[in-house]
């Protein structure tokens, strides 16, 4: 449940986890901020949650840029006046290769989206909610936050970080009335997964066999668990690392 009218900012938007996300906080009641570096798309998931019958306002944002970063906060507030609820979800999967053979510039890039530029949204969306007393985050970390998975090491690394940093921010906030907590998909089927699949059938089915229910995850199965731990039906949770992935860590 949400207080009439309140509002939720989802980063990265524009498609995948993001949008089910978004359009799930339309459902719920809340007006909806969407932000994401695709200007075309971003455009048309804010057309999307209007059609649901919610405000919604799209605004071009690099998390990489804390420059882009501390805009789409400021027009937030100015369009909407306050912030109830933030999902930072925008992250990128980067090259896959072992550790020794991989790039300076992919593992740099890998962190200064999924993990620095998901940093610098915290401290914003602290600073809005802190002077309201009240407010929730998820952040979206991955399975590959909790367990290795070779081939990925600036990937898991990003996301073990975003984990460790969801804690510490709960723990500073947590008498400020705001409650931080992570998200962990498994595979998800998404752009993502289609970009690390190749669309391959047999690699697909490779994914799915990595959780018990056989299957890979849909992005409304994460969103609806995002929208959960954001209502006041999770108001005990915080500083939690809720794996969405159908059984695979329960191995
Ligand atoms: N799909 C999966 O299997 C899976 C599993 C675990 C975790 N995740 C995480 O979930 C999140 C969403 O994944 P997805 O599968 O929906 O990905 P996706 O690639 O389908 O969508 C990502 C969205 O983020 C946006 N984006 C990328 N870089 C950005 C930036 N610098 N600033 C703003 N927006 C940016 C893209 O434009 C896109 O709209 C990511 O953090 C990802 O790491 C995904």
């Amino acid at each position: 449940m949400f207080a009439k009218d309140a509002v939720a900012l989802v980063t990265g938007a524009a498609t995948g986890i993001g949008l089910a996300t978004a359009q799930a906080f339309a459902r719920a009641g809340c007006d909806v901020v969407i932000a994401d570096i695709d200007a075309q798309r971003g455009e048309q998931a804010a057309t999307r949650i209007r059609e649901l019958g919610r405000k919604s306002l799209f605004i071009q944002t690099d998390i990489a840029q804390p420059a882009d970063v501390l805009r789409l906060h400021r027009q937030t507030v100015a369009a909407f006046g306050r912030l109830d609820a933030a999902c930072n979800n925008a992250g990128i999967e980067g090259q896959p290769g072992l550790t020794a053979e991989a790039s300076l510039e992919n593992f740099d890039h890998i962190i200064s989206v999924n993990l620095r530029g998901l940093f610098v949204c915290l401290q914003e969306q602290l600073k809005i909610m802190q002077s309201q007393a009240s407010g929730a985050i998820v952040n979206i970390a991955s399975v590959a936050g909790l367990v290795g998975f070779s081939g990925l090491s600036a990937y898991c690394a990003s996301k073990g970080g975003v984990i460790q940093l969801t804690k510490t921010v709960a723990l500073e906030y947590a008498t400020s009335g705001i409650r931080v907590n992570a998200v962990c998909p498994g595979a998800i089927q998404t752009e993502m997964i289609d970009r690390i699949t190749h669309k391959d059938p047999a690699i697909q089915a490779q994914f799915s066999a990595l959780h018990p229910l056989n299957r890979m995850g849909t992005a409304v199965e994460v969103a609806d668990t995002v929208v959960w731990l954001c209502s006041s039906q999770a108001s005990f949770i915080t500083g939690h690392a809720l794996a969405v992935d159908g059984g695979m860590l329960a191995r």
